[in-house]
């Protein structure tokens, strides 16, 4: 499974946040946020992602996360020239993803606890796979409904009068069909290739399958301010209860045994003097002793 991770679009709801500074990289408590979505692949064994931002942002992450080697994974980017949706992913990455599956993730949307998404990436096995998450402005969002035992039976965007508050959140599994369904699509009034027209394709086939994130998970995305703020608070609560850090690549790629604790080290002697670096070094003793 390759990983996708999608980090384009001017961010305009975060004015003037995102004047200078992508939305992708603002941060969330501790990190910046693309490290969330980002951590979400590795720790689902995802080590080959490519990466798409604007021509503008894109020498920012690449300053920010390179080539990947230093977690054990391999990175490369890809240009979105224009916001013509999430769905161009596909076509912009379709020389990456070959012939197999993929997973794209939101680089703005977070997700914290439980084993639901490690297990959907291990599990999957061809068609599409996306999650329901009930929420209270579904309006907002991608919305699923579901028919009365429970099977997936239609999908809207940001509907005026959603027919359930099920949201879909921005993680997707797809199988090889994805570049030619989006190859397909025709932009939405938004003028975008909408995701949502991408799950509709794989609901028409019979070949959507869709889990309910249970209750206490949590998805919040960070796309304006006030989510921002929450995203962040939630972050530091977690955090500060039980002394773990949600969100750090390097914990991730060491606990997936994408590298060693001798490469972590090397990194870490690389790093400022700061509270990042001191967890990290307590994740280096445990594995030590
Ligand atoms: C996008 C998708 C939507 C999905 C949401 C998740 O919306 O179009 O279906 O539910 O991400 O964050 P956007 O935030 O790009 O408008």
């Amino acid at each position: 499974m390759k990983g996708i991770l999608m980090a384009g679009g001017a961010g305009s709801r975060l004015y003037p946040l995102t004047q200078v500074v992508s939305k992708q990289l603002q941060p969330v408590y501790d990190k910046p946020m693309i490290y969330y979505p980002l951590t979400v692949l590795m720790a689902g064994g995802i080590r080959e992602i490519c990466l798409i931002a604007t021509p503008e942002d894109l020498p920012r992450f690449r300053q920010l996360l390179g080539d990947g080697h230093q977690w054990g994974i391999q990175i490369v980017y890809r240009v979105q020239s224009q916001p013509e949706g999430i769905a161009q992913a596909f076509l912009i990455a379709a020389d990456f993803i070959g012939e197999g599956p993929v997973t794209l993730i939101l680089g703005d949307n977070l997700f914290f606890g439980g084993d639901a998404l490690p297990r959907a990436f291990a599990s999957f096995s061809g068609g599409a796979s996306i999650f329901a998450y009930h929420v209270t402005n579904p309006e907002c969002y991608g919305v699923v409904e579901f028919d009365s035992e429970g099977r997936a039976c239609s999908l809207e965007e940001k509907p005026a009068q959603p027919r359930s508050h099920f949201a879909v959140p921005g993680v997707y599994l797809y199988d090889h069909q994805v570049v030619s369904i989006a190859r397909d699509l025709t932009p939405s009034p938004r003028g975008e290739l909408e995701i949502t027209d991408v799950n509709r394709e794989y609901l028409r086939r019979g070949q959507l399958h869709v889990t309910r994130l249970s209750r206490g998970f949590a998805w919040l995305d960070a796309g304006t301010s006030t989510s921002l703020y929450d995203a962040a608070a939630y972050v530091q609560t977690i955090e500060k209860r039980q002394g773990i850090k949600l969100g750090c690549p390097e914990e991730a790629a060491l606990r997936r045994g994408f590298v060693s604790v001798e490469l972590l080290d090397q990194w870490l002697a690389s790093m400022p003097i700061c509270e990042y670096r001191d967890y990290l070094q307590g994740i280096s003793h445990e594995y030590r002793r």
